[in-house]
């Protein structure tokens, strides 16, 4: 996606003096890849406008500024999967984007104090519990871009690129072995995709993640049923709404 037509794609969702620079902050410094690129930031920031609304339509005050901000920024720091300070990556985040904004002058003490938290509970890495309904938002955001169609053809992509194959046709719901997501993308479904709308912290995002959930479970005895099977089904944890 081109930082162009991406600047029009969000000013559909926010208007702000600070969106400009913050873009080209992104363009500068964000590494991009498959998984993390400014498609992701557009889809993370449309599923946070839809929690947004959802949750304001439940009487909670979400300041949508906020929202944005640390949704904008929340991978500016973005390391492998392999690195050793992979678990500071959000930490790294935050730090940048309260930088960014204090530069700017784009908001208040207290406002960027939301964004940093935002951003550093944002990340399982981490470990860190989401306690605003904005950082709630974002983490909620961020985790709906694994799971439905989008995450199964993302995962599917990923893994491609790591070498990874579509399923082990011995045990293709790992049945008799350990799941392995690095050798066998389907495992992948198992070991987080499935688990993710239980960690869901939102009533809007876990019935947005709850449907996405439902269409993974399609999916799967879909390709059970074709490469003649029976599914797994026990791994998969129930929806809590
Ligand atoms: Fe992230
Ligand atoms: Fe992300």
């Amino acid at each position: 996606m081109k930082q162009q037509d991406f600047e029009n794609a969000i000013a559909l969702l926010i208007q702000e003096d600070w969106v400009k620079p913050t873009v080209d902050l992104i363009a500068a410094d964000m590494q991009m890849n498959a998984g993390h690129d400014l498609g992701h930031l557009l889809r993370v920031l449309r599923n946070a406008r839809r929690i947004a609304d959802g949750e304001i339509a439940r009487g909670e005050a979400v300041d949508w500024k906020v929202v944005a901000a640390a949704a904008l920024l929340h991978d500016v720091v973005d390391l492998p999967k392999d690195h050793p300070d992979r678990s500071s990556a959000s930490r790294q985040s935050s730090e940048k984007a309260a930088a960014h904004f204090r530069a700017l002058g784009a908001f208040d003490e207290a406002k960027i104090e939301r964004i940093f938290h935002a951003i550093e509970a944002h990340s399982f890495s981490a470990g860190i519990e989401a306690r605003s309904i904005e950082a709630k938002i974002v983490c909620d955001a961020d985790r709906l871009e694994s799971v439905g169609a989008f995450g199964i053809a993302r995962v599917f992509q990923v893994s491609g690129q790591l070498g990874g194959g579509i399923c082990d046709m011995a045990d293709p719901f790992a049945e008799h072995r350990e799941l392995d997501d690095v050798r066998y993308t389907v495992d992948h479904f198992y070991s987080k995709m499935l688990k993710l709308t239980a960690r869901l912290y939102t009533p809007t995002g876990r019935a947005i993640g709850g449907q996405r959930h439902r269409f993974m479970e399609t999916y799967l005895a879909q390709l059970a049923d074709e490469i003649g099977v029976p599914v797994r089904e026990d791994a998969a944890e129930p929806v809590s709404s």
